[in-house]
């Protein structure tokens, strides 16, 4: 970290902020293998979230890679860096007051660990959990087909490793639900 740096305090509070959104902010981190449905799943979120009435903002893997992160690979290296980043992009989006949807595969247990740990009590882990054999059959973008010819490198699932989460808040279950299910049962926790 450079020297001579100090942190400001801003002159409106977060308790200033959640009351005038009239809801606490949150990070929902959805997190699970390439194909499980995590932007899926956290869209179907944001909208129920929007239609009622919560100031929310969505991060999805592909999107932040098109810009913010367009210069990290899938490297262990660049994960992780690609998820540090996240995180604290997301604790901004939550100081604002939002509820922050993050829809990235990190799958390693340190990072999700340190996003918690810089989120606090906000920080709700949602484990989309889609077996691999279902993801490689949606194969949505095709990538598992390249990934198991050899053509794409660190392909996680199958030349780069998964760490599912123990205690996620929310476990899903997508073999057992549908999009729309999945959907309420964040909505449902988030109420709670
Ligand atoms: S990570 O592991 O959290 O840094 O990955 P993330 O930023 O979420 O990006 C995942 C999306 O990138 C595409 N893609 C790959 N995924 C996994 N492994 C490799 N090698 C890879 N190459 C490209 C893929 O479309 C992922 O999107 P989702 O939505 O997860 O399927």
């Amino acid at each position: 970290m450079s020297e001579n740096i100090v942190w400001h305090n801003t002159s409106v509070s977060h308790a200033e902020r959640t009351q005038l959104n009239g809801h606490k902010p949150a990070i929902l981190w959805y997190t699970g293998l390439s194909g499980s449905g995590k932007s899926t799943i956290a869209n179907a979120v944001d909208r129920k979230l929007y239609e009622r009435g919560c100031h929310t903002y969505l991060l999805d893997g592909d999107n932040v890679r098109h810009g913010l992160n367009k210069d990290l690979g899938f490297g262990d290296n660049d994960r992780v860096e690609n998820i540090r980043r996240i995180t604290e992009v997301a604790n901004l989006f939550a100081d604002a007051g939002l509820i922050v949807g993050t829809a990235f595969i990190s799958p390693f247990k340190e990072d999700r660990a340190q996003a918690r740990a810089l989120a606090g009590e906000r920080f709700i882990e949602v484990f989309v959990d889609t077996p691999i054999e279902i993801c490689e059959q949606r194969d949505p973008k095709g990538l598992y087909k390249k990934a198991r010819a050899g053509e794409i490198g660190n392909f996680t699932g199958i030349s780069s490793p998964y760490e599912a989460p123990e205690s996620a808040e929310v476990h899903l279950r997508t073999a057992e639900m549908s999009v729309e299910q999945a959907a309420q049962v964040v909505v449902d926790y988030l109420l709670s």
